[in-house]
């Protein structure tokens, strides 16, 4: 069991909803949760206002774009996302080593600009509602374990801070990037509660004694 703080410090509340209902959300989070990710439904409908609303409000915020494009086009977009206040912001690591590093590169400039830490980068690996089947789909035929590694081991040899990956494989994800590395795992279910179109999902006490820094809890919340 983690203790209380711990528990703030781990759990990431995702807030896919409209803003009426994120600031509700909010005000019944203070002083229960410090982390909340903003995704694409409410960014796109608030734009980065939302991440300052969410910082006034005293939260840090898990920006996750899932940003997947040209080199220089992440590079400006992972500096846009910064300057608006992400404390954590996601890429694909699909999107190459080159990506990523231009990912890291721009973070980097916006970090010379704004205040506090640098916003660091955590690239998604296999999305938590993938299985074998979707995978195959789109035309690879790695088992899920080892394409996730293979992602995983490029986004952070190439700047990433780390990755988003489901809890069934932050055990070896762990071993494979180290104590440093910042693992997310969304696909975190409580006993009992729907899985909805998550594939590969385990509770927060297994995902959290596998390895993971954050859990992200969305719609069970
Ligand atoms: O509602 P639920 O707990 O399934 O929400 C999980 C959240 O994590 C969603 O906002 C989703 O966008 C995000 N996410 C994910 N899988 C990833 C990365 C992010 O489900 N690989």
């Amino acid at each position: 069991m983690l203790g209380e703080e711990a528990a703030r410090e781990s759990v990431i509340v995702a807030l896919d909803c409209d803003k009426q209902i994120a600031l509700e959300l909010a005000d019944r989070l203070r002083g229960k949760a410090r982390w909340v990710k903003v995704g694409m439904t409410l960014f796109y409908a608030e734009g980065p206002s939302i991440v300052r609303e969410m910082h006034d409000r005293g939260f840090k915020v898990f920006l996750d774009l899932k940003i997947h494009d040209i080199p220089f086009q992440v590079r400006g977009a992972a500096r846009s996302a910064s300057l608006s206040g992400a404390d954590i912001l996601s890429i694909h690591g699909l999107g190459s080593s080159a990506m990523i590093a231009q990912a890291r590169e721009g973070v980097e400039e916006a970090a010379a600009k704004r205040d506090g830490d640098r916003t660091r980068l955590g690239a998604i690996s296999v999305l938590t509602s993938m299985d074998q089947g979707s995978l195959s789909e789109v035309g690879i035929e790695l088992p899920v374990k080892d394409e996730v590694a293979r992602l995983a081991k490029l986004s952070f040899d190439a700047g990433s801070d780390g990755i988003v990956c489901s809890p069934q494989e932050a055990a070896q994800m762990r071993k494979l990037l180290g104590p440093e590395a910042l693992l997310v795992t969304p696909g975190v279910r409580p006993v009992g509660s729907a899985v909805g179109d998550q594939k590969r999902v385990a509770t927060p006490a297994a995902a959290i004694a596998a390895g993971a820094s954050k859990i992200v809890v969305g719609r069970p919340i």
